[in-house]
């Protein structure tokens, strides 16, 4: 069988500044040696500041948009990131059910990290009931696990395995569906994440790079994932490649000067070097 490079997709918004959404996915992707393609959901006016403005896109030219890339594209891997409304939900679930990739990453966006909201409140549902049972792996922070089970965030790794146990319930009752549950909002010194299929519990610790530049690190990860799925035999093994590789862009994003919020993490980091700009 001959080998290619996977193609991946992310289905999600663009932040013009680069830290997070569709641009940064593709930097993600292509870090981890896969092919980036992107469907546009909805544009945003942000910066490393906040999210200023959104402007959704129309229902039947995201479906055009997926449409027209599938029907000539092999998609090996399908990230789901910011969708924003109910309809924009269906809408992917629609086009998805019908393609069946084989990763299916869903990124469940609803909270950034300035504490703007990116998914309107009504959307929850349909996250949880037609997009979740289609993922073959769910990436939500401690705040959206904490929406999406009805229930206060996690605060300890001892309530995340409880969260990660009822999250997984969620999904397909299929084997290999995982969820990887981040805790970037623990509180302290670690932020260890949980991998859990409804048999093996992993434990990923990390300790806390202590810097302001985390826009985009749920982007990167999920983005970074669907370009190392293809690549790996198993779903631990990419989550822990993908960890390892977002941990890095972390620890470099110092390398980076953009802008004076929330800056980007240094998705290159294997290959840029600083020099006196
Ligand atoms: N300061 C940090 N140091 C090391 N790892 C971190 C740090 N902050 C987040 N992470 C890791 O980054 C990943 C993303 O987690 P986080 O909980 O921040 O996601 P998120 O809230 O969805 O991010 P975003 O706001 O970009 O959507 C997780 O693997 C988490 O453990
Ligand atoms: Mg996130």
């Amino acid at each position: 069988m001959s080998k290619f490079i996977p193609n991946t997709l992310s289905i999600a918004g663009v932040d013009p500044s680069g830290g997070a959404g569709v641009l940064a996915d593709i930097k993600a992707m292509s870090a981890v040696g896969a092919y980036g393609t992107g469907v546009i959901t909805a544009l945003t006016a942000q910066s490393t500041q906040g999210v200023m403005g959104i402007y959704p896109i129309d229902l039947a030219f995201i479906k055009q948009q997926i449409d027209v890339l599938f029907d000539d594209v092999r998609i090996d891997a399908v990230k789901i990131g910011m969708l924003g409304q109910e309809p924009v939900i269906y809408t992917v679930v629609d086009c998805l059910s019908r393609r069946q990739p084989q990763h299916v990453v869903v990124d469940p966006v609803m909270v950034a990290k300035s504490g703007d909201h990116l998914l309107e409140k009504a959307a929850t549902a349909a996250m949880r009931e037609a997009m979740m049972p289609l993922a073959t792996i769910i990436t939500p922070n401690l705040p959206e696990a904490g929406v999406l089970l009805d229930m206060r965030p996690a605060e300890t790794i001892k309530e995340m395995y409880g969260v990660a146990e009822k999250l997984r319930r969620l999904l397909s009752d299929q084997d290999e569906r995982w969820v990887f549950l981040k805790g970037g909002h623990l509180p302290g010194s670690e932020c260890t994440d949980l991998l859990y299929n409804g048999d093996q519990m992993i434990e990923m610790p990390a300790h806390r790079i202590q810097t302001k530049n985390t826009h985009g690190t749920g982007c990167t990860l999920s983005a970074a994932l669907a370009g190392l799925l293809p690549q790996t035999e198993n779903t631990p093994q990419a989550a822990k490649i993908a960890k390892e590789y977002l941990y890095k862009a972390i620890a470099r994003s110092g390398d980076l000067a953009v802008g004076s919020g929330h800056g980007p993490v240094n998705h290159f980091h294997h290959w840029w070097k600083p020099t006196n700009a």
